[in-house]
C-alpha cells in the first residue's frame, strides 16, 4: 500500500487526478471504475480542466460507477448517474454508452447485481479503481460486516451512513434505505485502486483501514491484500497514522 500524503483537500484532488490522467494517457481505452460521493469531486474538476486545456481525451474511456441508490430514477438529482452526468460525463468528450452505473430502478435485485457483473467481464475487468472512504470503513457500499466474497449485491444502508449522506437530502426520511453495490470481491479485481481521502472526521477510518487488522468490520481493511493501492489523503486525514 502506498501512501500520498497530500497537503489539503486541493492538492489531494491534483495528485489524484494525476494518477487517473497518467491512466488514461497510458491505456487511451482503459476502463476506471468511478465513486460518487464529496471526496471525488475535486478530483473529477481537475481532470475536466485538463480535458478543456486540451491535455485529455475521454473519447476512449470506459467507465463502471461502483453504486447507485435503489428506487431513485437517473433523473433524480440524488442518483449517482445524475451526479455523474453533473460532474463529470457531460463536461468531457466521453461516449455515454460506455458509462455504467448499476440500474437503481430495476426492481429485480438478482437480474441487476448479475447484469452488472457481466458488464464488468464484458469491458474486460477495472484497470484503476476509485475510491472514497466512509466513515465506518466502507468502500462502495459495503457495509461493516458484508462478507470479502461479495460481488455485486443489494444493501440495505446502514442508519450511519443514511446519516452520512443526509446532506444531499432535504429531510432523513428521504434518504433512500437500499443501494446496488459493487462488492469487496468485484472491487479487488481491479488491477491498480487509488482510494481519495479528506478531513480529519476520516482520520479515525483511514488508521482502522491501512493500520489495523484485516476485518469485514472495516470493508476498506481488505485493501491491505491488494498488491497496487494507492491512497491519496490530505494532512488532515493522515493526522493518526504512525509516521
Ligand atoms: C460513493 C461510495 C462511498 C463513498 C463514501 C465516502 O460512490 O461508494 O463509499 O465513497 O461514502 O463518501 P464521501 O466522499 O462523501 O465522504
Amino acid at each position: 500500500m502506498k501512501i500520498v500524503r497530500a497537503k489539503d483537500y486541493y492538492d489531494m484532488s491534483r495528485k489524484a487526478a494525476n494518477i487517473i490522467s497518467a491512466q488514461i494517457i497510458m491505456k487511451p481505452d482503459c476502463v476506471l471504475g468511478l465513486a460518487t460521493g464529496s471526496t471525488p469531486i475535486g478530483t473529477y474538476e481537475q481532470l475536466v480542466e485538463w480535458y478543456k486545456k486540451g491535455d485529455l481525451d475521454f473519447s476512449s474511456v470506459t467507465t463502471i460507477n461502483l453504486d447507485e441508490y435503489r428506487g431513485v430514477t437517473k433523473e433524480d438529482p440524488h442518483s449517482y448517474y445524475y451526479f455523474m452526468r453533473e460532474k463529470l460525463f457531460s463536461q468531457v468528450n466521453i461516449d455515454l454508452s460506455r458509462t455504467y452505473i448499476p440500474d437503481g430502478m430495476d426492481d429485480d435485485a438478482q437480474h441487476a447485481c448479475r447484469f452488472y457483473e457481466e458488464i464488468i467481464s464484458r469491458c474486460g475487468g477495472i484497470d484503476l479503481q476509485l475510491l472514497g472512504l466512509g466513515h465506518n470503513g466502507h468502500i462502495g457500499f459495503n457495509e461493516p460486516g458484508t462478507a470479502f466474497e461479495a460481488r455485486t449485491h443489494l444493501v440495505n444502508l446502514t442508519e450511519a451512513t443514511r446519516k452520512a449522506n443526509q446532506r444531499f437530502f432535504a429531510d432523513d426520511e428521504n434518504v433512500p434505505r437500499q443501494a446496488y453495490t459493487m462488492g469487496i470481491k468485484s472491487i479487488m479485481q481491479a488491477k491498480k485502486i487509488v482510494v481519495v481521502v479528506s478531513g480529519k472526521d476520516k482520520a479515525e477510518a483511514l488508521c482502522a483501514a491501512v493500520q489495523g487488522e484485516i476485518t469485514p468490520n472495516v470493508q476498506a481493511s481488505v485493501l491491505q491484500l491488494h498488491n497496487d493501492v494507492t491512497i491519496v489523503a490530505d494532512q488532515e486525514a493522515c493526522s493518526l497514522l504512525e509516521v
